[in-house]
């Protein structure tokens, strides 16, 4: 179960290492971790290293936040972050998007790496998230006590914040960069999908699909936070033509559209 006295606990610790009073809370996807090289005068600390956190798997021992500034805000960063793939639960998963809101941001910024289900859009290809489908069988609500963190019927009507989206896609228009927009599905994985997936996907109207993200967009929402989200498209799922997955180019395509999306998000901070 989640208590304030962990959150408090996580926040007193970060404080005490000088987090302080941070506006802006970043979640880095797959292989868009360079943002944080343009973090000015940066403070890390390693998850394992705060308390009440979720600990750190040992593949996942890199995971730290980071604490500066970044287009001229005072910002924190996750670099890395937890999947429920990895054995966390959906509590663990979305505890740091609630240390951040606790330190004070007042605004959520994330990004994932995600499959192409809309074949109009391509690897490589950016797209702003307008809507999304909850498809990993829970809720990071469903939990006693929830009320004492916000509404527990918390609506959904307009997850993603229409103004920051706007700045967003006023940005990319100025800066030529293509950006589609479209409805994320996220699943649990850690496998891929299958043909029949892909197609079903389709079906229900998602565009792209990806292991993460939704669950921290529900939290954000529960929280009241004004939160935008981008993926990075680094797979076609074509059922017709599906190839078997290739993770390092999964990797390496997160890593060649990075500058952009880092650019992006630089551009949006500057403008909040
Ligand atoms: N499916 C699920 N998650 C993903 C994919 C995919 O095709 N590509 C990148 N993350």
């Amino acid at each position: 179960m989640l208590s304030s006295i962990q959150i408090e606990k996580s926040v007193e610790y970060l404080q005490a290492q000088g987090f302080d009073a941070p506006e802006i809370g970043i979640v880095l996807g797959t292989g868009l971790g360079k943002l944080v090289d343009s973090i000015e005068n940066p403070l890390l600390a390693h998850y394992n290293q705060i308390p009440s956190f979720p600990l750190a798997t040992v593949e996942f021992h890199s995971g730290k936040l980071i604490y500066g500034n970044l287009g001229g805000k005072k910002v924190v960063v996750m670099q890395g972050r937890f999947h429920l793939y990895e054995g966390y639960d959906f509590i663990d998963i979305t505890y740091p998007i609630r240390v951040m809101h606790a330190l004070g941001i007042t605004k959520l910024l994330v990004s994932n790496a995600a499959g192409a289900i809309n074949l109009d859009m391509k690897k490589g290809d950016m797209m702003l998230i307008d809507d999304h489908i909850n498809l990993q069988g829970g809720s990071p609500l469903a939990f006693k006590g929830v009320s004492e963190f916000g509404e527990r019927f918390t609506d959904m009507s307009a997850p993603y914040d229409k103004k920051m989206n706007g700045i967003l896609k006023e940005l990319a228009k100025e800066k030529g960069v293509p950006l589609h927009e479209g409805v994320y599905a996220s699943v649990v994985g850690p496998q891929l999908e299958t043909r029949a997936e892909y197609r079903m996907l389709k079906i229900m109207g998602a565009d792209a699909v990806g292991m993460s993200t939704v669950p921290e967009v529900i939290v954000a929402n529960h929280l009241g936070l004004p939160v935008i989200a981008v993926s990075v498209l680094t797979d076609e799922c074509d059922p017709d033509n599906l190839e078997p997955v290739n993770v390092p180019e999964i990797i390496e395509i997160a890593g060649k559209a990075e500058p952009l999306m880092v650019d992006l998000f630089k551009g949006l901070i500057e403008r909040l």
